[in-house]
């Protein structure tokens, strides 16, 4: 049985870690759908939401709004199992923290089932790095004009203000908040560029600058992965110090409308997107790309992607791939580091 199969919500739930219990979540969600089984308070919180479809992942929403609970300090007791907040307690003993805590705020975690799930995962922005590097090499422009359809709450737009250590190389401010480290690459060399302007669009721009949005966004992070828990709050930082403005807009005709505005003849204007194209409709890609075409004669441009691969091979294991124009330059994982560049 793989994850997120089941005819039932609570089934879903049960199957979404596909019977894995090596990390809290594999075990909770067992828990919750055993609970709802029997006509506990899981029946009362997801009551109405029965037929809610597949696709809206109601099993995680209700992970975060309890996460949230967790991340501001209400539970201490069922804080000792989350990794996240450095719980370190027996996940098999669970059960007796969590129930406590689904009574006492059951109205909260109706209202968590509304949130669609939303992560904007900084990890991501070694591939930026190294598609820009490419960019600016390519065109001998290093004044950057960022812009990033997709881009959540734009926490990669920062990637002038992030460190990154490699093999044998490194980048950024040497105080930066977020270092992201095990970037490997061996060989790799990073360009030395200078982002002139950065701006964002989304479907659904999460607004992180305010301890609520940064909650948010948090608690969609699975508690087992506290390192890149970690990543993001250091990147939360960077954006209270250097906030980014992301439009509420599709993907398409907003880089349409942003390349309609002029650009000075030594900015390199890159429209970078990660893992959103697999989300877009299907003429959204096109559209976006006929606008990049269409502005080439204007202006230097080039697209950055870290994206899977498009068709998804049907065999053997893939990763998302580094996209510069039309050429894939290397991949890495959904989550970022280590990068793997194309030998050149
Ligand atoms: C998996 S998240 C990735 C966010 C960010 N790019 C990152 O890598 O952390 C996908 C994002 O794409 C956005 N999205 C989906 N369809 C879109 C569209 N047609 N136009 C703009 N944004 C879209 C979603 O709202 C979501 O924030």
């Amino acid at each position: 049985m793989s994850a997120y199969d089941g005819a039932t919500v609570v089934e879903r739930m049960r199957n979404h870690w596909g019977g894995d219990t090596d990390h809290l979540y594999g075990v909770l969600v067992r828990q919750l759908a055993d609970d709802a089984d029997r006509g506990g308070v899981v029946r009362e919180i997801l009551r109405g939401r029965e037929d809610a479809p597949p696709g809206d992942m109601l099993q995680l929403r209700l992970l975060a709004g309890i996460h949230r609970i967790v991340l501001r300090g209400d539970a201490p007791e069922l804080a000792r199992f989350y990794p996240s907040v450095g719980g370190t307690a027996d996940r098999y003993a669970v059960w007796p923290a969590v129930e406590p805590v689904l009574r006492a705020h059951v109205a909260e975690l109706r209202d968590a089932l509304d949130v669609a799930p939303q992560t904007n995962e900084v990890g991501r922005s070694v591939a930026l790095l190294a598609g820009l590097s490419e960019a600016v090499r390519r065109t001998g422009l290093a004044k950057v004009r960022l812009l990033e359809p997709g881009a959540s709450a734009g926490l990669n737009l920062l990637v002038d203000r992030f460190r990154f250590v490699g093999d044998g190389w490194s980048a950024g401010p040497s105080d930066a908040h977020l270092v992201l480290d095990g970037c490997e690459a061996p060989g790799f060399s990073p360009a030395t560029f200078e982002v002139v302007e950065r701006r964002g669009c989304d479907l659904d721009p999460f607004e992180a600058t305010t301890d609520e949005g940064a909650a948010y966004l948090r608690s969609f992070v699975w508690p087992h992965m506290p390192e890149r828990d970690g990543r993001l709050v250091a990147a939360l930082a960077t954006l209270r110090e250097t906030p980014v403005a992301v439009d509420r807009a599709g993907a398409a005709e907003w880089v349409r409308a942003r390349l309609a505005e002029s650009a000075d003849d030594d900015v390199l204007t890159v429209v970078w997107h990660s893992i959103t194209r697999q989300y877009w409709p299907p003429q959204e890609y096109a559209a976006m790309l006929a606008a990049i075409d269409e502005a080439r004669p204007r202006m230097p441009v080039a697209r950055v992607a870290l994206e899977d691969p498009d068709p998804l091979p049907t065999q053997g294991s893939w990763r998302p791939q580094v996209e510069v124009d039309d050429d894939v330059i290397g991949w890495c994982t959904h989550h970022g580091p280590p990068l793997e560049l194309v030998p050149s």
